[in-house]
């Protein structure tokens, strides 16, 4: 099969295309002729290296839709040719075939799901509803504070919020630009990042927010801290703005009622699937249902993913991007 492939961490040039084996589903897997693959930050930072080296041809990838192409050993309910959504805990999407957990795989219910959409859905519903009720405990009337605000995950995050009740969702992004885009998904209002401190303040009446839901981190995680309501929350779920990490004073959290908490999706898939599973499902409902829109603003063909990357590591994306495997 034709796949994507890198064997060296590096920029964006070493995914290359590469002839693989189809692989074969083992006991609970499911093998899904690929549709479209999403293009997730995540994609970015394993080719960068920040989960660690490459062992041989690696196939990056996290979240695809397609069809069923056939089942492993005791899966049951998933017939051959079935459209699917799936998430992928160990990559593989960037390929023509891919196998996936069968209790991460999810049949297409709705037509606001069609296949093109639910390439860009498995993972970035999944987060975004994992870390606002899983890690951010969100509560009817909370106010929600989303960085990355026009991104994949955060314009999914903004919608989602709504839907478990939050009173008000801010979001912050890097330009103007990207606030103009952002507001088409129900935020109350968008401020840049910078300086988002004293927006936050102005826009709450001094309260303070109950939820923040960072992707960014450094600067942005230690101020986000300082706009938490008592009880507030700061739900740490990515690196993108890839700084070294903090270290961060206890003390601060007794003194001022703060709360710091953490989502990963990878290490639930290993840990709590059935958490997980339960969250994919009430997102994915809320994508069919049209509640919640994914707005895919890019396209390229599965040969074009190393062009997708250095848009989405040099931060110009807006929505979500998916790679075309087969139309
Ligand atoms: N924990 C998990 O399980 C999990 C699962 C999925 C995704 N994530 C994380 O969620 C975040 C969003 O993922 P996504 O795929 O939806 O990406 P995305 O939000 O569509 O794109 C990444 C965004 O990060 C922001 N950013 C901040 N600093 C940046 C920098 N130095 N370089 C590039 N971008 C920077 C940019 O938005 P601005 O221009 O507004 O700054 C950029 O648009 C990522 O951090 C990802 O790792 C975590």
């Amino acid at each position: 099969m034709r796949a994507i492939a890198f064997k060296e961490i590096g920029g964006p040039e070493v995914l290359r295309p590469v002839e693989l084996p189809t692989p074969e589903p083992g006991p609970g897997e499911v093998l899904i002729r690929v549709s479209y693959a999403g293009v997730n930050y995540g994609e970015v930072q394993h080719r960068l290296g920040d989960f660690g080296a490459p062992e041989g041809e690696t196939v990056t990838g996290l979240e695809v839709s397609g069809t069923v192409a056939a089942t492993g050993a005791g899966v049951t309910g998933l017939e051959a040719g079935a459209e699917v959504a799936a998430y992928l805990p160990d990559g593989g999407g960037y390929a023509q075939y891919a196998l996936a957990p069968a209790s991460f795989v999810f049949p297409l219910a709705g037509p606001a799901l069609d296949l093109r959409t639910a390439g860009a859905a498995p993972l970035v519903l999944t987060t975004a509803y994992g870390v606002l009720s899983g890690a951010g405990r969100i509560a009817p009337g909370d106010t929600v504070l989303v960085h990355a605000a026009a991104g994949g995950v955060g314009s999914a995050a903004a919608q989602l919020a709504r839907t478990l009740g939050a009173a008000a969702v801010y979001g912050t992004v890097s330009t103007p630009e990207k606030a103009r885009y952002a507001r088409r998904f129900g935020y109350d209002d968008v401020f840049l990042r910078d300086g988002f401190a004293e927006a936050v303040a102005e826009a709450t009446s001094g309260r303070g927010v109950d939820l923040v839901l960072d992707p960014v981190g450094g600067p942005t995680r230690l101020a986000s801290l300082e706009v938490l309501a008592p009880f507030g929350r700061v739900a740490v779920y990515g690196e993108a703005a890839r700084h070294p990490d903090l270290t961060l004073p206890v003390l601060s959290l007794w003194k001022n009622n703060r709360v710091l908490t953490g989502y990963n999706i990878g290490d639930l898939a290993r840990r709590a699937p059935e958490t997980l599973r339960r969250h994919a499902v009430a997102a994915l409902a809320q994508a069919a249902s049209g509640a919640v829109r994914i707005d895919i603003t890019a396209e390229y063909d599965l040969a074009d993913a190393a062009q997708a990357h250095q848009v989405l590591e040099s931060g110009g994306n807006m929505g979500k991007a998916v790679l075309r495997v087969r139309s």
